[in-house]
């Protein structure tokens, strides 16, 4: 394969700006970048590609996503090698998956063990590592995860009771050793005991089917986590992350928090942006139940919100929380929807979703899609500009993106390692001609060119740029005693 590559006449987009000019790609790097008027002559032997009437943009970065997860009893069907391929037929060439320790599971081990499984990978990757439990073990750990294995930010559950659930000593304990860290801290926010128990209320009315699901994790069992969580983080002093905003009652908290001040980020699923809680009463079962996922679809109205709330920069980052279950582990949940594992597809379809949801209907400019699928996520995980740029000496993970190609999403022509797709018949304009993973041409042509464990490992150093300004700030915060002269017992 070539080592050099110039990509010629398309539009650079960055999150920047828009403009034409050739780009040329050595040794997997970005090697230079030419002025609108003036092109690039290609280096001998070089490959050209035509980037005329095309859009050349960072490659996607997902910042969740669940490949092989053990979950729920069953594991995700989609490995690191599969899912990085789709990524890539998607554009997206950078996950940021989960290591997740059951309780009581030393957190390195954990992380030892989900490398392994990764080495198959055939795009970047990294890892967020959750805190499901806490001990001094744990304290240590998340510092030598910080400082020798590129780990800059810790998930926590807040649902899950009785599996990976975190309750607020745990939240307290892990968001004050992040800040000491100079890490983020992420949450999945849904309060754990009110779901446990509607789910057993919701069961024993009789209530057996998926549609169970969505009435056992209303929108006020995440705003309610949403704002705690973001509470905690504020009084703290810590920048906080939160995945998978899903309703208004959410996003309310964010929004509230970052109109007063507060480093707050948040992420929407493409999917929440586009699918709403009617799937639920679907009189198929297979198709309800493949809906199943936490935070779970909402009644349309959000929807509404949460574009607002992308396109206001309320929300930086989309994701997909790609966490596939084929049918046969579906049907684990039959007789009973808390028994269904908990996830949805998505990791191939986000950056067309988006193009076609939010770029074509105007909701999204160029630049602003560069931002939400890729640029906001390296900036607040720290691998900017090495990912999310098309600056020179940033890795090419590129795409090369043609607004014209018109394809109908089905399962039966995915590359996801699962028989169901979300999306299926949701006809998209918009999709990638070419995927470059570091320079290497991951797809093309509609053909995956992917080769197993191709992919690395990035490393994320801890004390992003934000935390600078966190510090100042938790600095001009800091109590202050009053100095007194006591009065002496005599004088009382
Ligand atoms: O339903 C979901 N989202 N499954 C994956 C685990 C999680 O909560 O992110
Ligand atoms: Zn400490
Ligand atoms: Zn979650
Ligand atoms: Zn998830």
């Amino acid at each position: 394969m070539s080592k050099h590559l110039l990509i010629r006449g398309g539009t650079l987009v960055t999150a920047d700006d828009e403009r034409r000019a050739d780009l040329l790609v050595i040794d997997g790097k970005i090697a230079a970048v030419s002025t609108a008027d003036e092109g690039l002559d290609a280096p001998a032997g070089a490959r050209v590609i035509d980037a005329g009437g095309a859009y050349v943009m960072p490659g996607g970065i997902d910042p969740h996503t669940h490949m092989e997860l053990p979950f729920m009893g069953t594991v995700a069907s989609e490995d690191f090698f599969t899912g990085t391929s789709a990524a890539a037929a998607g554009g997206t060439t950078m996950a940021i998956d989960f290591v997740i320790p059951s309780p009581k599971e030393p957190l390195l081990d954990a992380y030892t063990k989900w490398r392994g499984w990764a080495e198959k990978a055939a795009c970047d990757y990294s890892f967020h590592v959750a805190v499901t439990w806490w001990d001094e073990s744990v304290h240590a750990d998340m510092g030598t995860l910080a400082a020798e294995h590129g780990v800059n930010s810790f998930k926590h559950f807040m649902a899950y009771k009785g599996a990976i659930m975190c309750d607020d000593e745990v939240l307290v304990n892990s968001f004050t050793r992040a800040g000491e860290l100079g890490a983020l801290c992420t949450v999945h926010a849904e309060n754990g005991e009110l779901v446990w128990a509607l789910q057993q209320r919701v069961f024993e009315a009789g209530i057996t089917g998926p549609e169970g699901h969505p009435r056992s994790r209303p929108p006020e069992v995440e705003g309610e986590a949403a704002n705690r969580a973001i509470r905690i983080a504020e009084v703290l002093g810590v920048p906080v992350y939160l995945v998978h905003t899903s309703c208004i009652d959410a996003l309310e908290a964010v929004t509230r928090a970052r109109l007063e001040g507060q480093r707050v980020f948040a992420e929407v699923l493409a999917q929440h942006l586009v699918i709403d809680d009617s799937v639920y009463r679907d009189r198929d079962w297979d198709r309800a139940a493949h809906h199943v996922m936490s935070p779970p679809f909402r009644p349309k109205h959000h929807q509404d919100a949460l574009w607002a709330g992308l396109a206001s920069g309320m929300l930086q980052t989309t994701a997909t929380d790609h966490c596939c279950f084929c049918t046969p582990q579906k049907r684990m949940g039959l007789d009973d929807f808390r028994k269904i594992p908990n996830g949805t597809n998505g990791i191939e379809d986000r950056m067309a979703v988006l193009w076609h949801h939010g770029v074509r209907s105007g909701k999204l400019t160029p630049s602003e899609f560069v931002a939400v699928t890729s640029t906001n996520a390296a900036k607040i995980f720290n691998v900017y500009p090495r990912k999310g740029s098309l600056a020179v000496g940033a890795d090419a993970d590129i795409v090369v993106w043609d607004p014209k190609r018109e394809r109908t999403i089905s399962a039966a022509t995915h590359n996801q390692n699962i028989d169901f797709s979300i999306y299926e018949g949701m006809e998209v304009i918009g999709a990638p001609a070419y995927t470059l993973s570091r320079g290497r041409v991951v797809y093309e042509d509609g053909q995956l060119k992917t080769e197993k464990g191709t992919g690395r490992y990035v490393d994320r150093p801890c004390h992003a740029p934000y935390w600078a300004a966190q510090r100042l700030r938790n600095e001009g915060a800091k109590a202050t005693a009053v100095e007194r002269t006591l009065p002496t017992p005599e004088e009382g």
